[in-house]
């Protein structure tokens, strides 16, 4: 057998999915074979959800059917309200959320059914009680009282209301609408192949999300958005951003939010993404990040040729709209949700343990000597 090794599994393709594609030569992504640029011309994000999760876009019908399920699956259990109250203060918001999720498990009536159906329910459950959590979080921490989700808001305005109490401009809901269906899919990430490994072993959904969640903190992956703003706000204003990039090229620094695994030529998400962040800035008359995003990207490009991936325009849309840094990545992980879950899906119905093999390079074959010998 080759022992060849694929460090970082680079190359490999490892199954086959229907969910999501990745067309690097052509800068282009798809969700169900619909162009994502498309969706977030034509769809709102429930359409999208659904679209991931199901396969198809809905009918009117099956829309109203999907919101109205989601709706109402939105509130969380008196336990899991009271364990956020009880959450240190100063734990990071991706550790809040990864743990609600396994206490979701404990409470579903279907975590161990890894039917098709039940898991369809209980991503709908987890989709539709997770933003609830973040913003309980968000505001147990301020000393603020939570707030109950509402059955009459969109996705996104109910997670403002709850946020915030109040809902900002229909195009400042439409923006972070917009992330959260650039944010939905992306094919063998690290997080939805650690959900794929998961429930690989038959596992359940529950846990796989679960593991997917911690996936997604590193600031390699979804970390990366709250990584970008740390980065934006330590270089303060546009007259330092290119002699702080040049330092920190110098230095062989990794510079957040720029680079992809799969896109050589571009993130096909970043366009459109950085399309809403100026129009959030028009609308809330912030300027600053903007042009610091404009100085890294153009001095990224002419010195490295390396491009900005979808989470360099999120981190600064995100603090425009005032949302604290540590809780980008719970934002990703609320709409990622829908990929996550459709993987597990279909991994389920096509499942093959994965478990690579390594090159060994330890000690050879020794003698145990007893304790009192060593
Ligand atoms: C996401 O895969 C997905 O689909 C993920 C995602 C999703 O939707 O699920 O798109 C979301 O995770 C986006 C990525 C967020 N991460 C970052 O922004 C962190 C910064 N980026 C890099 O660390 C890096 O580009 C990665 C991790 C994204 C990709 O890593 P690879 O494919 O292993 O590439 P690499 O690190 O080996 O880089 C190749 C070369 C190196 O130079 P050489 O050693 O060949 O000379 O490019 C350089 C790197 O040093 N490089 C960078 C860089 N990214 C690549 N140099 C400086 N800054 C960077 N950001």
């Amino acid at each position: 057998m080759s022992e060849e090794i694929k460090k970082g599994l680079l190359g490999i393709v490892v199954d086959e999915t229907t969910v999501s594609h990745v067309v690097p030569e052509l800068s282009a992504l798809t969700y169900r074979g619909y162009k994502v640029q498309d969706l977030c011309d034509k769809c709102e994000f429930e359409e999208v959800a659904y679209l991931v999760l199901h396969g198809e876009l809905p009918s009117k019908k099956q829309l109203n059917k999907f919101i109205r399920e989601e709706r109402s699956n939105r509130k969380l259990s008196k336990t899991i309200i009271k364990n956020i109250q009880q959450m240190p203060k100063n734990a990071h918001p991706m550790d809040v959320v990864r743990t609600c999720v396994s206490l979701m498990s404990l409470e579903d009536k279907d975590t161990k059914d890894n039917s098709q159906k039940s898991n369809m329910q209980k991503a709908l459950r987890i989709f539709a009680q997770t933003p609830t959590a973040v913003a309980a979080y968000f505001r147990t921490r301020k000393g603020k009282k939570i707030i109950s989700p509402s059955k009459k808001l969109s996705f996104s305005e109910n997670f403002f209301k709850m946020m915030f109490n109040k809902i900002p401009d229909k195009e400042i809901v439409r923006a972070f609408d917009i992330s959260l269906i650039l944010y939905a899919e992306h094919s063998f990430n690290v997080s939805t192949f650690t959900a794929r490994t998961i429930t690989s072993s038959l596992s359940d959904l529950h846990g796989a999300i679960t593991g997917a969640i911690a996936s997604l903190k590193g600031p390699l992956h979804g970390g990366a958005n709250e990584a970008v703003m740390h980065m934006m706000k330590e270089i303060g204003k546009p007259e330092k951003a290119k002699s702080w990039i040049e330092n920190a090229l110098a230095k062989k620094k990794v510079i957040m939010g720029f680079g992809h695994r799969v896109y050589r030529t571009g993130d096909s998400r970043v366009p459109t993404m950085k399309h809403y962040m100026f129009k959030v800035a028009k609308l809330l008359n912030k300027n600053k990040y903007p042009k610091i995003y404009e100085i890294l990207e153009r001095e990224m490009l002419s010195k490295k040729n390396i491009h900005p991936n979808v989470d360099f325009p999120c981190g600064p849309t995100y603090y425009m709209m005032g949302i604290d840094i540590d809780f980008y990545t719970p934002i990703f992980v609320m709409s990622r949700i829908t990929g996550w879950s459709a993987h597990i899906m279909e991994q389920h119905a096509s499942n093959k343990l994965i478990r690579p093999l390594s090159k060994y390079k330890g000690e050879q074959v020794r003698e145990v000597m007893l304790l009192n010998q060593r």
